[in-house]
């Protein structure tokens, strides 16, 4: 059973994209959108190809997490790319994916999003939205990525999993107002076919640019915690494949992969 607010008639009216969502799939409940459409990669599936669910079972977030889905109040979407690039250009996509969830939050809402490295969009402060970027490769090259892209969107604080009520919110708690998702999920997706087709024209200095403008992780301290190791410094800057740069104590600079770490903002 499909709710009226994600009909995807209405999605559909509001495309303006040359590619993502061009083929849509919403469906009432599915274990995890990201497996849905990586699955329709392995099988062939043209790129843009979007699933769109109003509850996932099995909801993933990064580093094993859980995402919690419930229905009637989330958008959970992926989408199928096929870009023709060495695997180590990848983390720019997630950017690109990034950027254009934090601009249809505001355009839907009105609310100020940040994005704070590498995945998630925040409001007020506080995680809005994530983004689960899965890659297939060849060799060293990209066979297709599954962006995946979670929104709190109509959720009240009792619709968030306990254990991030602190650190979470939704668009209509941060706005104080509910808003269609099937149009927040035609802007995303014409946002991203915006950033994404900037991303395979090579324009990688426009997403940074853009990146570094809405951060909410640069200029702060932050403390990095990888497999074996924790350490604290200062996020200075975007390297030119989206890692973050960030300088130590002793003054010398770093990479950070989002592939091996997770990065704790000090509030
Ligand atoms: C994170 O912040 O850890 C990323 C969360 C990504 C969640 C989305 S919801 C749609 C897609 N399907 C999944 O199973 N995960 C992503």
């Amino acid at each position: 059973m499909i709710p009226a607010d994600l009909a995807p008639a209405i999605i559909q009216a509001r495309l303006r994209s040359r590619v993502i969502a061009r083929s849509l799939e919403v469906v009432g409940e599915v274990a995890s959108t990201n497996d849905a459409v990586m699955a329709a990669g392995r099988t062939g599936a043209a790129e843009g190809l979007a699933v769109l669910a109003d509850r996932q079972t099995a909801g993933r977030g990064r580093l094993g997490r859980r995402w919690a889905s419930p229905a009637g109040v989330g958008l959970y979407t992926s989408i199928l790319l096929r870009p023709a690039l060495p695997a180590s250009d990848a983390p720019l996509v997630t950017l690109a994916a990034a950027l254009a969830v934090a601009e249809a939050i505001q355009e839907a809402s009105g609310l100020i999003a940040q994005l704070k490295w590498p995945n998630d969009v925040l409001v007020d402060g506080r995680k809005v939205a994530g983004i689960l970027t899965e890659m297939a490769s060849v060799e060293a090259w990209v066979s297709h990525i599954v962006v995946g892209i979670g929104i709190n969107v109509n959720h009240g604080p009792a619709d968030l999993p306990e254990e991030v009520r602190e650190v979470a919110t939704s668009i209509r708690v941060a706005a104080g107002r509910s808003i269609p998702r099937g149009d927040l999920a035609a802007a995303v997706y014409n946002g991203l076919d915006r950033w994404y087709q900037v991303f395979c024209e090579h324009r990688s200095e426009a997403i940074l640019e853009r990146a570094r403008q809405i951060s909410a992780t640069l200029g702060r301290p932050v403390e990095v915690v990888a497999a074996e190791e924790r350490w604290e410094g200062l996020a200075v800057d975007l390297d030119a494949d989206g890692a973050l740069l960030v300088q130590e104590a002793t003054g010398a600079f770093r990479r950070v992969l989002a592939s091996d770490v997770s990065i704790r903002t000090s509030q």
